[in-house]
């Protein structure tokens, strides 16, 4: 069987990734569409070597399509993938916007491949900060238990759209300029005030909840308790999280406090485990100044995980530092294994009951 597959976003920072991802991918392809805003309308793309003409996104698009990959905005996937669904198309959501829904599988195939088989129509990628600490976190939490996650992010600007990034890199330049520096994106694109990013740190990814949290942090706690648990809320695994953007153009870095259920874990058995581990590149070696890091993890699929060392005041506690491609693992790459998933598990058809948002 071939399939007919539909690229949501295809001009975006991620939608060239979601591209580049298919030519390389198992899954056999008959057609491609190329979907962007009225803006993109009639641009030139390319497919393993051959040009495809970028069409609007409408309802009317998703005729004959058997598979969207979507990551053209929460928005955008809010009001097209049901119409999709309708017409008969698989989807598979870069986006938030259906994320905590009951009947939307959130999926990280190294962890919970299964929650694929439920599917009724739209699956969704989970945020790109929870994705690669759930890879490092999910062969700890089998062998060992896990009671407690503490992490704080260092996410590149890329996470934020070409656009954002683009206005990063003018920024860097305005400074080495010595002009002033203004925000005109971050932290928010739609919120109320700027600030440059260049040079600087935005302990602020997302709007900000009543709580104090920003809407980042909360998609990381509530989505890792999605992942590892199929519950937002599970109690029995405490997670919080702090998040910040940093000047750094790809690969996010975070440092993952976490607390074991079985207290004589050593470092050692750690590393052994997260050696073979899959979709990870273990890259521990202090001694010889081995860590993960942006800049060598840009364009690979792998989640690469270092400095890994316990808390020694706090039996069964460690610290380690995880970095990966936030616009791969993060995004287009995780987003193209849940389709290879669905296609290798006879999966790319909407049921009976489709999910219609
Ligand atoms: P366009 O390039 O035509 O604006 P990024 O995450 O890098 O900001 O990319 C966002 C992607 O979503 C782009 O491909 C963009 O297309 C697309 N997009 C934005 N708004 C819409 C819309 N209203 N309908 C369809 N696609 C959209």
């Amino acid at each position: 069987k071939e399939y007919t597959v539909a690229i949501l976003g295809a001009t975006g920072a991620v939608g060239t990734r979601l591209i580049e991802q298919l030519e390389q991918s198992t899954i056999p392809v008959k057609k491609v569409k190329f979907l962007a805003s009225k803006r993109s309308a009639g641009k030139e793309l390319t497919f393993k070597g051959k040009p495809v003409i970028v069409e609007e996104a409408t309802p009317e698009a998703f005729t004959g399509v058997d598979l969207v990959l979507a990551s053209a905005g929460g928005g955008v996937s809010k009001k097209l993938l049901p119409e999709a669904v309708k017409r008969g198309a698989v989807c598979v959501d870069n986006t938030s916007a259906f994320r905590m829904e009951p009947e939307v599988p959130l999926v990280v195939p190294e962890v919970n491949e299964k929650a694929l088989f439920s599917h009724r129509g739209i699956v969704s990628n989970p945020n790109c900060s929870t994705i690669q600490m759930m890879v490092a976190l999910e062969p700890i939490r089998q062998k060992y238990g896990l009671d407690q996650i503490i992490v704080s992010t260092y996410q590149a600007a890329s996470g934020a759209g070409q656009s954002a990034l683009e206005q990063m890199l003018a920024e860097a330049q305005v400074y080495l300029n010595n002009e002033p520096m203004e925000g005109k994106v971050f932290p928010v694109k739609g919120d109320k005030k700027h600030y440059p990013l260049a040079f600087n740190l935005l302990p602020q990814i997302d709007v900000f909840e009543e709580d104090g949290y920003s809407h980042e942090e909360w998609k990381m706690i509530h989505e890792t308790k999605k992942i590892m648990l199929d519950d937002m809320d599970a109690p029995e695994l405490k997670v919080t999280a702090t998040c910040v953007r940093v000047p750094v153009v790809i690969g996010h870095g975070e440092s993952v406090y976490f607390t074991t259920k079985d207290q004589t874990v050593t470092p050692t058995d750690i590393k052994e485990l997260l050696k073979d581990a899959p979709g990870v590149t273990l890259q521990d070696d202090p001694k010889n100044q081995v860590y993960p890091q942006p800049l060598m993890a840009e364009g690979k699929r792998d989640t690469f995980v270092g400095r890994i060392r316990a808390d020694k005041e706090n039996p069964g506690s460690f610290n380690m530092w995880v970095v990966s491609d936030n616009l791969l693992k993060g995004a287009a790459w995780n987003t193209v294994q849940i389709a290879e998933r669905l296609v290798e598990n006879d999966l790319v058809r909407v049921p009976e009951d489709p999910y219609l948002g």
